[in-house]
């Protein structure tokens, strides 16, 4: 499909990384774009470059959304936004599991169910869903990252049951490590982050997923790009641990000396 036949697109957590570098690509294409992010004056600066639409609203802001849901008729929606806390399972804190679940699985299931149904109903429109490997493969991480992406990954198989029979096309973006700020957004801005996690590797940049974003939209109308998965080259998911049995802690009632 040209991409002139889509006139609108909404793109979640646009202030930076992939969601900026999607605006960005999209913008080059003459869309209406409306970008999403918390961050008042990074969006203005995308603004002032691309043209886009600014709105500063949290995606768990369901109020706001559903005011832009009914003033546009999006073409295009790129749930994009998301966050991670870096702790292990064993460790994770009360909010923070709240607010991966709020920001990456509630609030793209709730702006789904604002602005498919349209879609469906004018039989036009196109859902990107950036996910992550971390939604398909199990490797050490944040356990509830992973159940949130796994669950965007199961939801855009599943729209493509409930939109089916009409031309709305679903697309998961599935990435691996990817050149951004989201690093230092988790971990925080001490250098040593970039050096972990950017430095000295060969990382896709997020014009790379932009790039195959447009590839998916651009693709002819009867053609649906369901998944891809987009890893650095020098990157590869998985490994097997096989563990012995250790004894278990001493408790304290055991240390006391028997009867
Ligand atoms: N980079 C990677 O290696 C990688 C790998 C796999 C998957 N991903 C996924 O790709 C997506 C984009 O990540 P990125 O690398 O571009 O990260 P990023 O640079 O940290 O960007 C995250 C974006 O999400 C926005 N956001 C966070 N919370 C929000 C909220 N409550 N409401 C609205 N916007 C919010 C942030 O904007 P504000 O803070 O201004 O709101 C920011 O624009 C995420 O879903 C991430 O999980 C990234």
């Amino acid at each position: 499909m040209p991409f002139s036949d889509y006139k609108t697109a909404l793109v979640t957590g646009a202030s930076s990384g992939i969601g900026a570098a999607v605006v960005e690509r999209l913008r080059r294409e003459d869309i209406e774009v409306h970008a999403i992010a918390r961050s008042a004056g990074a969006l203005k600066e995308l603004a002032e470059r691309t043209g886009c639409v600014a709105h500063v609203i949290d995606v768990t802001d369901r109020q706001a959304i559903a005011d832009l849901a009914d003033r546009v008729q999006f073409d295009i929606l790129v749930n994009n936004a998301g966050v991670d806390r870096p702790k292990k399972f064993l460790q994770a804190d009360e909010e923070d599991i709240d607010l991966l679940v709020d920001v990456n699985l509630r609030a793209v299931l709730h702006i789904c169910r604002l602005i498919v149904p349209g879609m469906v109903e004018r039989d036009r429109g196109h859902v990107i869903n950036i996910s992550s490997i971390a939604g398909n493969y199990n490797f050490g991480g944040n356990s509830t990252y992973h159940a949130v992406k796994a669950g965007v990954a199961m939801l855009s198989n599943q729209l493509r049951i409930d939109a089916f029979g009409k031309r709305v096309r679903v697309t998961e973006i599935c990435p691996g490590r990817v050149a951004t700020d989201i690093f230092n957004h988790v971990h925080g801005d001490d250098p040593s982050v970039r050096e972990r996690f950017i430095d000295g590797f060969e990382l896709p940049q997020a014009a790379d997923i932009a790039e195959a974003i447009a590839f998916a939209i651009s693709a002819p109308v009867a053609v649906n790009i369901g998944h891809m998965e987009i890893t650095p080259t020098l990157q590869v998911m998985g490994g097997l641990q096989t563990a012995k049995p250790q004894a278990p802690a001493e408790t304290s009632a055991s240390k006391e000396p028997g009867p």
